[in-house]
């Protein structure tokens, strides 16, 4: 069976939790495979809304294994809540079926204070960060100077490397940033305690993957983010610090590219970010609150991990066009096109006019993407409900058309719709 691969081809938020979700109940291994409890799902166990940043969201389906894979990084205080929050909503999360790569990086509390610190020193030049630590978590990592999963076997090794870890820091803290100092005993005491609760929940990910996949058992990889956040191929430097496309599926994971089998873009029918960075067909005003929703409902478009209301804007295709092209995506998964209902008129964005041209591609240069307005294409609206429609069949013309179009102009099919949060409102397609 083929390892298959759930990706976010915007900003993030485009709704991959709710397609893992669907496809989760087919799968036997559910692997994140980058990023931290920066991401959020929003799941909903027994008919209570519930958040989870860093267990997959396939975690609900009973027969499942869920995974965190190599190239994630771990906040233990967080994945311990995780745990006592699912475990008291009856979910089993043992070691059986929850699995921590032993190649997986700990974040500390030094990576989140430092995560904090620089972005008030960048004042209105700040990413936006979540300020969970990803950054400096990641910084670490790729400086070799890391703090491994595996160091949880090892309860007294890591809590010497935590001590040292949180001095280094330390000064840092104090004497770059003027901020107070953490209490390294403390902490490593701290990741002590961590280590004896997840030490069992340890395991060799590329090999677990390797055996999995030669005995015929399917993984799904749920990816965090989206393409337009990734470290190489983002809107840098206003990105996360991660790969949270195909490519990093396969490096987080350690699975390589002959495995994999269908590489689902999750696509929303309009575009958001949260943070700074650039976003040309992004609204203001009425249109944007209409599109963001109120709040009042879990759909509507505030952070998940930060509460943040989201920035809106028109679909962009020349994103979808980038997506495409960095993921080889198979398919795509249309969400949330319930929102554009009862909105006369829609413009989609085509291309780009860059100094007089018109262009199909995101340009790597924020000044250039800075430069660029939208050329845009209006569709007709449609003023029905969709909320409940099940079949293609009975969507609107004009919302198939919206539709269709995205499929036209991107040739990539589209697999899905969704017209809601609720597990069943998802139109599936197959002829379009
Ligand atoms: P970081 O990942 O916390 O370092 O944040 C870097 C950028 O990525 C910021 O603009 C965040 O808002 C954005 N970001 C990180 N995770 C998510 C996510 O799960 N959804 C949407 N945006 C995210």
């Amino acid at each position: 069976m083929p390892l298959d691969m759930i990706i976010g081809t915007q900003w993030g938020d485009e709704g991959k939790g709710h397609i893992t979700d669907l496809l989760a109940a087919q799968a036997d291994i559910i692997a994140r495979f980058s990023g931290g409890d920066n991401a959020g799902h929003t799941i909903t166990i027994a008919g209570e809304v519930f958040k989870l940043h860093l267990i997959p969201s396939g975690v609900i389906h009973p027969g499942v294994t869920c995974l965190i894979g190599s190239g994630v990084v771990v906040n233990p205080a967080v994945m311990l809540r995780e745990m006592t929050e699912l475990k008291q909503r009856g979910v089993d999360v043992s070691p059986q079926r929850l699995k921590i790569s032993r190649k997986a990086h700990l974040i500390t509390p030094a990576h989140i204070a430092l995560d904090k610190a620089k972005e008030k020193e960048l004042g209105a030049g700040a990413i936006g960060t979540t300020q969970r630590g990803i950054g400096p978590a990641y910084t670490d990592k790729v400086a070799r100077s890391g703090l491994r999963a595996g160091l949880l076997d090892k309860p007294e090794e890591l809590a010497e490397a935590i001590y040292a870890h949180i001095n280094e820091k330390n000064r840092v803290l104090t004497e770059l940033y003027g901020e107070e100092p953490l209490d390294a005993t403390a902490v490593s005491a701290d990741y002590a305690n961590y280590a004896q609760q997840l030490a069992p929940h340890l395991v060799e990910c590329s090999l677990m993957l390797d055996e999995a996949l030669q005995n015929g058992r399917s993984v799904l990889a749920e990816g965090a983010q989206g393409t337009l956040l990734d470290i190489d191929h983002g809107t840098y430097p206003f990105v996360t610090s991660s790969a949270p496309t195909a490519g990093g599926a396969l490096t987080g994971l350690g699975v390589g590219p002959k495995n994999v089998g269908r590489i689902i873009g999750v696509a929303k029918a309009f575009s958001s970010r949260v943070g700074s960075g650039p976003f040309t067909t992004e609204l203001d005003g009425e249109l944007a609150m209409r599109l963001r929703g109120t709040g009042a409902n879990p759909w509507d478009e505030y952070g998940t991990t930060t509460g943040r209301p989201r920035r809106v804007g028109w679909l962009d295709l020349n994103i979808l066009h980038h997506a495409r092209r960095v993921n080889s995506l198979t398919e795509f998964v249309v969400t949330k096109l319930d929102i554009l209902s009862g909105i006369a008129e829609i413009p989609v964005c085509v291309a780009y006019d860059l100094h007089g041209q018109r262009i199909n591609y995101l340009p790597s240069s924020l000044e250039e993407v800075a430069q660029c307005q939208p050329i845009y294409e209006t569709l007709p609206g449609w003023d029905e409900d969709i909320m409940q429609v099940r079949q293609l069949a009975d969507l609107p013309a004009n919302a198939r058309r919206y539709v269709e179009f995205i499929v036209e102009q991107t040739a990539v099919p589209v697999s899905h719709i969704s017209v809601g949060p609720g597990r069943e409102q998802f139109i599936p397609v197959t002829n379009l």
